[in-house]
């Protein structure tokens, strides 16, 4: 574990006045820790909304969840859910007069929404940082400016502009990757493209929205790293998980990462740590990597929240990454983010419960029966190919053992890992 503390720390934290805004420090965050008992709020009611309730929960918090599905996963364990959309305003202000702190769950909830709940309550991480991470081309120019380098690509705003680029543009960034500056995760809003032609016929099929035209990189492998930050500019930081991608879906986790050197652990770490800095980031971020074939390291994106790839932190970690959230935005300490156990991460996509058209149950009790697993599954009821239903952290003495038993758990429940 490495902790990193600010530069420069100008915030002395005073009295605590609940969540009236006004009693807020310059950055915004509560100016001494909400306690538990107190309220707080997850806009979005999935899995990662979820496992923040059982953390906050087991903290001693309450939690309200807004979503609009009577069967969230996160709606099912939250102590209140108000069901209504992220930009219904009097669902806001409830959960913003209700809660000491509200945090987000769902990259693509609508960033006036949190700038409109930040006017009742403390909001982690601000609707400033998320509108940033929502957006490809924000996010690329200011990891860039954050010093961090990113693969090679040109902005298509609209078919105007793509129009108005010449071939030779194009083709600096080719093969590419045709990406939807917003709204686009798992590797939907992706197009593959090898030439020119391509690059206007895939354009013309996401009718006229801004995309980015990135450079495919040839990668060794990719990694991330989780952080939090406090609003007293104090950060903590995971250790280095190396992610393997199957169809654009995160697969699989294994930590620490195998394959990365401890300089590159390092320099992944202070380049996560420099981006949350920049940003005055209050709360947990990731920010994804790429390992290029010649070792250099890009950042892909981040991450305004939890992450998949930080879920092995609930077994293998002294501070959950559900947990840190919690602090982060309560004005806690950060925890210790020590790993205790070599862990590795599965993912469970719908795929699992089907043989090609039959549906079919995964074998849960031989999944039980493994010592190093531990099954995760957010109670969703309807199973489809590519939807996430769960995952399994594997934790064993050593890193070996842990990869060992993902492997043979992946074997077992049919899972594709390549
Ligand atoms: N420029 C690229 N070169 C090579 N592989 C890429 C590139 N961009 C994306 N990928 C692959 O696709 C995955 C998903 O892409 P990403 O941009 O992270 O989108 P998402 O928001 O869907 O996670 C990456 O983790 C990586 O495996
Ligand atoms: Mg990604």
């Amino acid at each position: 574990m490495r902790w990193f503390y600010p530069r420069s720390d100008k915030q002395a934290l005073t009295a605590f006045n609940g969540h009236d805004h006004t009693k807020m420090n310059p950055q915004n965050s509560p100016v001494s820790p909400i306690l538990p008992g107190a309220w707080l709020g997850m806009v979005g009611g999935g899995q990662l909304g979820r496992m923040f309730c059982f953390a906050a929960q087991s903290m001693g918090y309450r939690v309200a969840v807004l979503d609009p599905d009577e069967t969230s996963p996160a709606g099912a364990v939250a102590d209140r859910h108000i069901r209504a959309v992220y930009d219904d305003r009097a669902a806001l202000t409830e959960l913003g007069r209700l809660c000491a702190a509200v945090s987000t769950e769902f990259e693509n909830v609508p960033s006036a929404s949190l700038e409109f709940l930040a006017n009742s309550t403390f909001v982690s991480p601000a609707a400033s940082c998320v509108a940033i991470a929502q957006d490809r081309v924000a996010e690329k120019r200011f990891i860039a400016e954050s010093g961090v380098p990113v693969a090679p690509h040109v902005v298509i705003e609209s078919p105007e502009a793509l129009a108005a680029l010449s071939d030779e543009k194009i083709a600096a960034v080719l093969p590419g990757i045709l990406k939807t500056a917003r709204l686009g995760y798992d590797g939907k809003g992706q197009i593959g493209v090898r030439n020119v032609d391509e690059v206007r016929t895939a354009y013309a099929s996401l009718s006229g929205v801004a995309c980015v035209l990135e450079k495919r990189m040839p990668l060794r492998f990719e990694v991330s790293v989780l952080i939090a930050r406090g609003g007293d500019g104090k950060s903590a930081v995971f250790p280095l998980a190396q992610n393997t991608h199957v169809k654009g879906i995160l697969a699989k986790t294994v930590v620490p990462a195998p394959d990365a050197s401890a300089a590159l652990v390092a320099q992944a770490q202070d380049a996560a740590l420099t981006i949350a800095a920049k940003l005055g980031y209050v709360g947990v971020l990731c920010v994804e990597f790429f390992i290029l074939e010649d070792g250099t390291l890009i950042a892909n994106e981040m991450a305004p929240r939890p992450h998949n790839s930080g879920h092995y932190t609930v077994d293998a970690c002294a501070t959950s990454q559900f947990e840190q959230q919690v602090r982060a935005m309560t004005g806690m300490p950060l925890g210790d983010t020590r790993q205790h156990s070599p862990a590795a991460m599965l993912n469970l996509l719908g795929d699992v419960w089907f043989d090609g058209n039959k549906s079919r149950t995964p074998l849960w009790p031989e999944v039980a029966a493994m010592p190093a697993a531990r099954l995760h599954l957010y109670g969703k009821e309807e199973a489809r190919p590519g939807r996430k239903m769960g995952h399994i952290n594997f934790t064993a003495a050593t890193l070996e053992e842990a990869r060992t038993a993902a492997r043979d758990c992946a074997r077992m429940l049919h899972i594709t890992l390549d």
